[in-house]
């Protein structure tokens, strides 16, 4: 008889999946045959433009492409790149150092911590989060601290809430603005202060940007528009969401040379780099940025717009988020997360995502995303007005 297999124990300090209900009436609806409406995913519902497209099929043909990657990214790309920051953030970046390509800002966050962290140190993340920077932090060996986001902050965290013999042990602090899942923005003086305080405590600022280029009235800022930023801090970024791009796996890293460099290290020992096929096409779509993303968010403005209105139509307090595709709707009458997600699937179709999901300080929200047409997104409050809550 075979020992039974006994998982790592990195794995058994993960906490638990708190999406697997949800996830699973989800399937049993879609199975039974019920017209789902998806608010669900995280995942832009429109194709790839068709430039970006074209460009993969081109240079797809390229033999020389076929190849093993250059770990570093290819040259083309990282100066496409440092064009994209200079003409967006006016930042000045040297490609050959302060840019990393990503197989997605995932794959960037969840290794970047191994660069950092020894075991017994203290990784900062915020509640609620997207988990990776709890689970990558963990899988270090190292502790986590959670700094909840105060909604009468604006969903940024209380930085002077944070106990000094926290600062002692911590070594680095994950930050995401534009955030998922609260829609919470920041301006450059937030950004000053938490490259202060890095300074102050000798701590890395891991800043998650995946959401920068979905914004509505004001553009999002760059951690490293901050003098000096790019000593103690690096910023992940995503064409995911800017260029509809969630399946072909490709963002970058940009931050200073030694950060840059550890991180390169981890990956140089982990994976092989983007085909370069892939780099190419993520060149062409950053550097058709000024055309290619504008109606893009122009759509999630026109739909957050259409959810809001009639959200209050029907009698919900919901705030106005200023960027992301995300709604973070206070639940009414303190139902907890869970269970308002469960009534609104079971009674109206309608797929959320509980907020205790994102971080126990978030129970009293569930997150909407903005991820389907229009007339849909309208259907849905229609059928979410006719619940007796
Ligand atoms: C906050 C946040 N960061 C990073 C990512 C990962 O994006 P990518 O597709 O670039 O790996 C996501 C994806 O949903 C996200 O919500």
């Amino acid at each position: 008889m075979p020992m039974p297999f006994v998982k790592a124990e990195r794995l058994q300090k993960l906490p638990p999946y708190l999406f697997a209900e949800i996830d699973k009436k989800k399937k049993a609806a879609l199975a039974a045959g019920r017209d789902v409406i998806n608010l669900g995913v995280g995942d832009p519902d429109r194709p790839t433009p068709s430039a970006i497209i074209r460009s993969l099929q081109h240079h797809v043909e390229n033999p020389a492409f076929h190849q093993y990657a250059l770990d570093q990214g290819s040259p083309e790309l990282r100066q496409s790149i440092a064009s994209f920051c200079k003409a967006r953030y006016g930042i000045d970046l040297d490609p050959n150092s302060e840019i990393l390509p990503l197989i997605g800002s995932k794959e960037g966050i969840a290794h970047f911590p191994l660069a950092v962290l020894n075991p017994g140190e203290i990784s900062l993340a915020p509640d609620p989060c997207y988990p990776v920077y709890r689970s990558s932090s963990l899988f270090t060996g190292a502790d986590v601290y959670t700094m909840p986001l105060e909604p009468s902050l604006g969903f940024r965290p209380d930085l002077e809430a944070i106990p000094n013999d926290v600062f002692t042990r911590a070594r680095l602090m994950f930050l995401n603005y534009p955030n998922n899942p609260t829609g919470g923005t920041v301006d450059l003086p937030f950004f000053q202060e938490v490259v202060d305080l890095a300074r102050a405590h000798n701590l890395v600022i891991a800043q998650d940007a995946a959401y920068n280029e979905i914004y509505f009235d004001r553009p999002a800022p760059s951690l490293l528009q901050i003098e000096g930023a790019r000593d103690v801090s690096i910023e992940f970024h995503s064409l995911s969401k800017t260029f509809n791009m969630t399946g072909w796996r490709v963002g970058f890293a940009i931050g200073g040379a030694p950060l840059i460099a550890a991180l390169g290290q981890v990956k140089a020992n982990t994976d092989s780099g983007i085909f370069t096929a892939i780099q190419f096409a993520a060149k062409t779509a950053l550097d058709q940025y000024a055309t290619l993303t504008p109606p893009i968010r122009a759509l999630y403005k026109e739909r957050r717009d259409a959810f809001l209105a009639g959200m209050r139509r029907i009698g919900w307090e919901v705030p106005t988020p200023e960027a992301t595709f995300y709604v973070w709707i206070p639940c009414p009458k303190n139902y907890p997360s869970t269970e308002l997600c469960s009534r609104l699937l079971d009674e109206a179709d309608v797929v959320t995502t509980p907020g205790l999901g994102f971080g126990r300080t978030a129970d009293g929200y569930i997150r909407a995303a903005m991820t389907v047409e229009t007339p849909r997104l309208i259907e849905a409050v229609e059928r979410i007005g006719k619940l007796a809550l």
